[in-house]
């Protein structure tokens, strides 16, 4: 049998990481990892715990207590917290506000990076990770190492897309733009493990491609690794 194939996708939001990673990943056969997600989920369990989100002290107590497990097929990932379905709760504004504060402290850090190196060692066929960090330091060794950008536009309006499908009404897409601006810089600003292309990934400019054109890239980049291993 052929070694596990790890893929490590990381990026700024808006760049079109979830959709691409679960399409790689559906079409592979391997399993896939939201890493985003799991620090949503973290953020959602301290919010709702009263725990105050602004004192890193609280919050690197607190890191270890919630129970979070992802499901990993890409057709249908999950994401509960101590046994309640996250999905919904983890997407809302007030997560997304919170969430890169939460995401800076080390320990909720050493916590999260755990469960997701205890998933991809246990995917038996491999898996698509997909995140900020995973290339630098989730996964160091993984098989192929993708960066996703896109320009800020390009970034603006597929983020705007997914608010309007998700029933958020009409889309103020300047100031979605500013708050994907300023998730991305304190998201690549902080101290431990920051948003960072690996020395190693392979950049991709998703802005003027479809997303069909980024998978069929992707998909063609892992056989090549495979057919040089
Ligand atoms: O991919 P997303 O927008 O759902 O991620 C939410 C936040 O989680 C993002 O602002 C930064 C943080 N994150 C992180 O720090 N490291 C990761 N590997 C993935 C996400």
């Amino acid at each position: 049998m052929s070694n596990p194939v790890i893929v490590a996708i990381d990026g700024p939001s808006g760049t079109g990481k979830s959709s691409t990673s679960k399409a790689v990943a559906a079409r592979l056969g391997l399993s896939y990892l939201d890493t985003g997600a799991q620090y949503r989920a973290m953020t959602w369990w301290m919010l709702s715990n009263g725990v105050d989100v602004g004192d890193s002290a609280a919050v690197a107590t607190a890191a270890e207590k919630p129970v979070i497990i992802s499901g990993t097929d890409p057709s249908g990932p999950t994401i509960t917290v101590d046994g309640a379905d996250a999905s919904g709760p983890i997407r809302t504004q007030e997560v997304t506000g919170a969430v890169s504060a939460v995401s800076a402290v080390p320990e909720v850090r050493t916590r999260l990076v755990e469960l997701q190196r205890s998933a991809a060692s246990g995917a038996a066929a491999g898996i698509v990770v997909e995140g900020r960090d995973i290339g630098t330091t989730v996964l160091p060794d993984a098989t192929l190492k993708v960066f996703l950008t896109a320009s800020p536009e390009a970034r603006a309006a597929r983020r705007g897309g997914e608010l309007t499908a998700a029933g958020n009404g009409a889309v103020d897409l300047a100031a979605t733009q500013a708050a994907l601006v300023r998730r991305d810089a304190a998201d690549s600003g902080r101290k431990t493990s920051p948003l960072a292309k690996a020395e190693d990934a392979v950049e991709v400019d998703t802005s003027d491609l479809t997303l069909d054109q980024v998978i069929d890239r992707i998909v063609a980049l892992i056989g090549e690794k495979r057919d040089a291993s």
